[in-house]
């Protein structure tokens, strides 16, 4: 059985019934991840790239010359791009992702547009870890998209401690989704065109052909809601009515109106998340946010190679 299948089938069998949202990022997942980042309602992207491009000097400035980038779900890499031209002579760049196809071909476009810069994709799970090749620079570490906010906090704290050791001697730079209007909230996961419901249902589909599944996609559907005492956007996917579904050889039942939780997207307000990356063992250093106070990015401080405390200069 796939690690898929294995996780998918232990998430239904488990209550509340629930599956880890990086099981989206199949090529269909991840081409609809992308369509989600173009949309009017989803701001994330857009605000990220625009405070990107209007800090990239200062950023570029904090990052130094002759870093090593390593960023931690790559993706498409776009935002990587809007740093470029303000970095002074990068090492490399280190792109993780688990999504294999989708990166290696993120990669060859930026060799491509980029020639004079290393690019070392490494495919794989950045939470259960992944081996590094060793580094040729100060290892800087870029985690954009606010993917943090997949975790509770207490796994964002055990992550950004992992982090934290990777780059020793250097800094993070993270983009972290604000707490804001639910509406603006509500909106930016429930979108018109119903791409993000794609995505969602999209997870189904993946089963079905990766995990021995039959999941009939019209008798589901999405449902992602605001859940303000935990400051945490939930999707799910729910059954219309009552049914019977066979994942790799096992029945599981589900009642009409039953649920299957496949993402939390927690939002932080500054000051929360800079406590956070405090208990990780980071410093904050610099924090920028767009004028309608969305989103932000931030600038953290690693601890010194030592292990004494943060680096100085940064
Ligand atoms: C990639 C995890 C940051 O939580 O906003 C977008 C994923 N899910 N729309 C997010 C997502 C639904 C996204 N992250």
């Amino acid at each position: 059985m796939s690690e898929f299948a294995r996780e998918l089938v232990a998430g239904l069998a488990s209550r509340p019934r629930a599956i880890a949202p990086k099981w989206f990022y199949d090529v269909a997942g991840s081409r609809l991840f992308d369509r989600i980042c173009e949309l009017p309602e989803y701001y994330p992207t857009r605000v990220e790239l625009a405070l990107l491009e209007r800090h990239a000097s200062h950023i570029a400035d904090l990052i130094g010359p002759g870093a090593e980038i390593v960023e931690f779900g790559a993706g498409s890499a776009r935002k990587l791009r809007m740093l470029l031209d303000a970095l002074a002579s990068p090492a490399r760049y280190v792109p993780i992702d688990i999504s294999g196809e989708h990166l290696l071909q993120a990669a060859a476009a930026l060799r491509a547009d980029h020639p004079g810069l290393v690019v070392r994709p490494v495919v794989g799970d950045y939470v259960a870890g992944v081996d590094l090749p060793d580094p040729v620079g100060r290892r800087v570490g870029f985690y954009p998209g606010s993917s943090i906010g997949n975790f509770d906090p207490a796994q964002a704290q055990a992550l950004l401690r992992r982090i934290a050791a990777i780059t020793r001697g250097a800094g993070l730079l993270i983009g972290v989704d604000r707490v804001k209007d639910p509406a603006l909230l509500h909106a930016a996961y429930n979108d018109a065109a119903g791409v993000t419901a794609a995505f969602n249902l999209n997870l189904w589909a993946r089963a079905n052909i990766e995990a021995g599944a039959d999941f009939d996609l019209g008798a589901w559907h999405h449902a992602a809601f605001y859940n303000a005492p935990l400051r945490r956007i939930e999707m799910h996917l729910v059954s219309r009515r009552a049914q019977v579904v066979t994942v790799a050889g096992q029945r599981f039942e589900f009642a009409e109106g039953e649920s299957v939780h496949t993402e939390n997207s927690y939002k932080y307000a500054d000051e929360a998340f800079a406590e956070l990356a405090r208990a990780a063992g980071f410093v904050p250093r610099a924090a920028w946010t767009d004028p309608a106070r969305l989103f932000t990015l931030h600038w953290l401080a690693s601890p010194a190679r030592d292990g004494a405390g943060p680096t100085d200069p940064t």
